[in-house]
């Protein structure tokens, strides 16, 4: 798939920050790339992408971002190969899903080929900071936000669309034990939950500190009707497994739509293994937890792709999972990492060349 060409204006820096990184200790999401690419809608209609030095945007205070949080982002990674070819992973679901985000939240849609051909040049312009190894990426933040000057409660008429990008060697780190939500929800029904929306994530922190104060990494929300099912981990969708069988939440207007989750479940059907894509209930899993059925928990997003999850708390008990050798998790993560990296068949086609 190539997109229609489209003219992106380009300043370069003229100074780089590559010699100061130290890239085998990075911090995820600290350091950025030396170019952004920005965009701004006004008038009606999206102006000529910019590619230049990364840095400060000026905004005013009254921006309609700072108010009413209309802001959406996605998270994408670049890879580079034994052969130094740079590769993004399925960013047509990006691209999708960022416009999907952007309708819910009033935002005016972002054009195919700006979003393409300003992600290409900029990887091309910054690609020395995508470094060769497996595990090393660079995490791409395209994201949305309202402009417009004025506290007046209504959709801003002006936008900047932005990609910053930052290299990566893994996002969580550590054992991850999380706490089963009994009160906090992280969508509702007919709510934006199945938007990368901004506020989505922000609205996390305060359960997140309270689940960490009781000695937990992180969360597992359950519905906001009558919190007995499960439907994602911290800013993850989740996965458990029960004997041999996959099981994860449908996605809905309160699921994100993981472009990890749905690239697990494909390579679970590719190699055999029993997937159910339905409620998972509370119960079921503290049942299973009981009578030793429950052999796995795993997150699923691009930035940590799959992160295990060793034990759960619920109503003031402690659960613990087994070791196991051959799970699941290190199964769907090195399947998925070897496509991201060139080093597998890529059976699906989910390999895009930069
Ligand atoms: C991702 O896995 O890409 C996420 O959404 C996590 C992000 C908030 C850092």
């Amino acid at each position: 798939m190539k997109h229609a060409s489209t003219d992106i204006d380009i300043v370069k820096s003229t100074t780089s920050k590559l010699d100061s990184v130290d890239f085998e200790n990075l911090k995820f999401g600290h350091v950025f790339t030396d170019h952004m690419m920005e965009c701004d809608y006004e008038d009606g209609a999206w102006k000529t992408p910019v590619i230049k030095p990364y840095g400060k945007i000026e905004l005013e205070p009254s921006a309609k971002v700072f108010h009413y949080g209309q802001a959406v982002f996605e998270g994408m990674k670049a890879f580079r190969d034994d052969n130094d070819k740079i590769w993004l992973f399925r960013p047509d679901e990006n691209f999708k899903r960022i416009n999907l985000s952007s309708k819910r939240l009033a935002i005016p849609e972002f054009p195919e080929e700006y979003f393409f051909q300003g992600l290409e040049e900029l990887l091309k312009i910054d690609k020395e900071w995508i470094k060769k190894g497996f595990g090393n990426s660079l995490y791409i933040r395209p994201f949305v936000i309202a402009t417009e000057p004025g506290v007046l409660a209504s959709p801003g008429a002006s936008y900047k669309f932005m990609i910053i990008c930052s290299p990566a060697k893994s996002y969580y780190t550590g054992e991850v034990r999380v706490q089963i939500s009994e009160k906090y929800s992280r969508a509702a029904d007919g709510g934006v939950g199945a938007a990368k929306a901004a506020g989505n994530y922000g609205a996390q922190f305060y359960p997140t500190n309270l689940a960490k104060e009781a000695g937990f990494q992180q969360i597992i929300w359950t519905d906001a009707n009558s919190h007995e099912f499960l439907e994602e981990a911290g800013t993850m969708n989740v996965f458990f497994r029960v004997n041999d069988t996959l099981l994860t939440a449908p996605v809905n207007d309160r699921i994100l739509d993981g472009v990890t989750r749905k690239s697990i479940l494909s390579l679970a059907e590719a190699n055999s293994i029993k997937a159910e894509v339905r409620r998972v209930s509370v119960k079921e899993i503290i049942e299973a937890a009981k009578n030793g059925s429950l052999k796995e928990i795993f997150g699923a997003g691009t930035a940590a792709v799959i992160n295990p999850i060793q034990g759960f708390g619920y109503k003031g008990e402690r659960y613990e999972l087994p070791k196991i050798t051959d799970s699941y998790a290190s199964f769907f993560k090195d399947k998925l990492m070897k496509i991201q990296y060139n080093l597998a068949e890529d059976e699906f086609g989910w390999r895009y060349e930069v």
